[in-house]
């Protein structure tokens, strides 16, 4: 458990929330630690028949740690890394997942939505995958349910050039399901969620798993982890890690391919 992740269960349903807002929710080891966990005790807990993730502040979160990743790319960091627990729970959950977004949504903060079955945004919900500006590749199954949802070519530029979209794109590009005014959002997510916990929980689960093949999803993770683990060892996601840390834009054309 982790101070980091808020974890409370009231009226049939789950609430998660990031709570690191002094580094704009940026996602750590231990955080996806207690996300994976809770989201995996749900599945047998009777009181958790909705979920709504959400985050605390002026953003749902700015993504991985991007220090994290620099730590793990140098060796430095050293035991399991709970981000992949955390992306299968999500993609294997039975639950349905409510995300409430405000501000930005960086990298997993994006792609996790992907796997939520009801998305509502703020008005200045701001989503980007800025993957590959970081010299990595995209994760969580966004690389089939990204072109799935948008269509390549928004998927590519979105991936490519990490171009933000904001709520009302994403609720017309249908990666959304609602956009409401700021002050109203997890007053909103929380209705919906109590609107689903009320529903037949079996045959919501068999919906779910027809629209959701979770095989398949499990599968382009792994193919995804595996250029990821790759691609963050390299010389240009260590340029991208020190710009980042040095405030710097990095510059990638010195490298040769
Ligand atoms: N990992 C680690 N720390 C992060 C972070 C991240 N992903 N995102 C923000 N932070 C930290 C900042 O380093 C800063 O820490 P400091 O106060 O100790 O200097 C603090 O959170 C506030 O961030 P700041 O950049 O000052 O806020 P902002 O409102 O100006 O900008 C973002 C917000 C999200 C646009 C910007 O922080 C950003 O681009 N973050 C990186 C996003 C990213 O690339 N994520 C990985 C995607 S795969």
């Amino acid at each position: 458990m982790t101070e980091h992740i808020k974890i409370e269960n009231a009226q049939d349903t789950l609430t998660l929330t990031f709570a690191r807002p002094d580094k704009k929710n940026a996602l750590t080891n231990v955080m996806y630690g207690a996300l994976a966990d809770a989201i995996v005790t749900a599945e047998t807990d009777r009181a958790a028949r909705a979920i709504v993730i959400r985050g605390e502040g002026d953003m749902f979160t700015a993504g991985n740690d991007v220090g994290e990743f620099a730590a793990v790319a140098t060796d430095a960091f050293q035991g399991e890394r709970h981000v992949a627990r955390f992306v299968q729970a999500l993609a294997r959950s039975t639950r349905p997942l409510v995300a409430a977004v405000q501000g930005r949504a960086v990298g997993i903060g994006t792609t996790m939505l992907l796997h939520c079955d009801f998305v509502l945004l703020a008005e200045n919900a701001q989503l980007s995958t800025p993957f590959v500006n970081l010299a990595l590749v995209p994760e969580a199954a966004s690389t089939l349910l990204m072109p799935m949802r948008v269509g390549y070519a928004r998927a590519y530029e979105m991936f490519a050039f990490g171009e933000t979209v904001d709520a009302k794109t994403a609720l017309e590009l249908g990666i959304a399901n609602r956009v409401v005014p700021l002050e109203r959002l997890h007053a909103e997510a929380a209705a919906v969620a109590r609107r689903l916990a009320k529903l037949p929980a079996g045959s919501l689960a068999a919906t779910k798993r027809l629209m959701r093949n979770p095989e398949v999803l499990a599968a382009q993770i792994g193919a995804e982890n595996a250029s990821f683990a790759e691609r963050l060892k390299t010389e240009e996601a260590r340029e991208a890690f020190t710009a980042f840390a040095e405030r710097r834009p990095p510059d990638f054309m010195k490298f040769a391919r």
